[in-house]
């Protein structure tokens, strides 16, 4: 490359830096100013060729083909799987305290989902039973009544029910509310290890870069209380094989959990007449004022 190349490719990105000079909205501008900076120097770095080019434009094409704006969000498992989710995240859940870790929400949630009693099974397809309990509290560890947590998981098959149709209505989902004392209650399956859809262009793209689709075994939550930040987190399953290379980067140390067996009942499990023996996890949430 000549000096004079280098001149004119630099020339090239500079104007379009600068065509977005005189956008009336100042954030609008930085964000695209700084992506055409970082996109025309992934290019320069690369030296990408036009049959390149042409691939990526392909790429990006069929991944938008791909999503159904129902089940299906293409463009969302893309930015999961290389780690873009994880490090919004991140970003914008800098610490807090001693709050609960966040994770990646996932495009498998369905809003709207049956109310459900203190303990009541959400499982309607088989699997290993399990009584997942807990409490959620403020910073200061004092009880937060009237938390409405939202849940869900795979079957045993590994699909979402919303994803396969063989699964009855409302089933490993629902929304449970912790009573007075901040205590909340889940009878449910223990969860198990899935791969992410891998019928598209990101199945694609993992199989060119010689990676596993697997997502470690947990169960999701999205907590609301009012005056607090929602959150958004999973509690993994802490003898799950797939925990070092979760697909979509997702696994924190302090979101793990033990299904441990228990041999006998406890006080909740009395309660619900739960069938001895079980398996059982247990977490305290910690939420953040706003
Ligand atoms: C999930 O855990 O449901 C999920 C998250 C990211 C990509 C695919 C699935
Ligand atoms: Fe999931």
């Amino acid at each position: 490359m000549t000096d004079q190349d280098r001149i004119f490719e630099s020339l090239i990105s500079e104007k379009a830096v600068n065509s977005f000079n005189d956008a009336p909205n100042a954030r609008y501008k930085q964000i695209m100013q700084s992506l055409v900076r970082h996109l025309h120097a992934f290019v320069s770095d690369v030296e990408l060729t036009e049959q390149e080019w042409f691939e990526g434009i392909g790429f990006l094409t069929d991944t938008g083909h791909k999503c159904d704006g129902l089940v299906r969000q293409e463009f969302i498992l893309l930015s999961d799987t290389l780690g873009v989710s994880m490090l919004v995240d991140a970003i914008n859940h800098r610490h807090s305290a001693n709050a609960t870790e966040t994770t990646v929400f996932g495009p498998f949630y369905i809003e709207g989902m049956p109310e459900r009693e203190f303990g009541e099974n959400m499982a309607f397809t088989p699997g290993e039973p399990a009584l997942v309990r807990g409490r959620v509290v403020d910073t200061r560890g004092n009880p937060l009544g009237g938390a409405v947590l939202d849940v869900w998981q795979t079957a045993e098959n590994g699909m979402y029910s919303g994803q396969d149709s063989a699964q009855p209505f409302g089933n490993l989902r629902g929304r449970y509310r912790t009573n007075a004392d901040g205590y909340f209650a889940i009878r449910t399956i223990v969860p198990v290890c899935y791969p992410i859809p891998t019928d598209g262009p990101v199945g694609r793209m993992l199989e060119a870069a010689n990676r596993h689709p697997w997502r470690p075994a947990h169960l999701h939550f999205m907590i609301e209380v009012p005056g607090y930040r929602k959150l958004v987190t999973h509690l993994f399953n802490r003898d799950d094989p797939y925990l070092e290379s979760d697909a979509v980067f997702g696994v924190k140390q302090s979101l793990q959990v033990i299904y441990e067996d228990r041999l006998s009942h406890d006080d909740v499990s009395e309660q619900l007449d739960i069938q001895v023996p079980f398996k059982r996890a247990c977490y305290e949430f910690v939420m953040e004022a706003v």
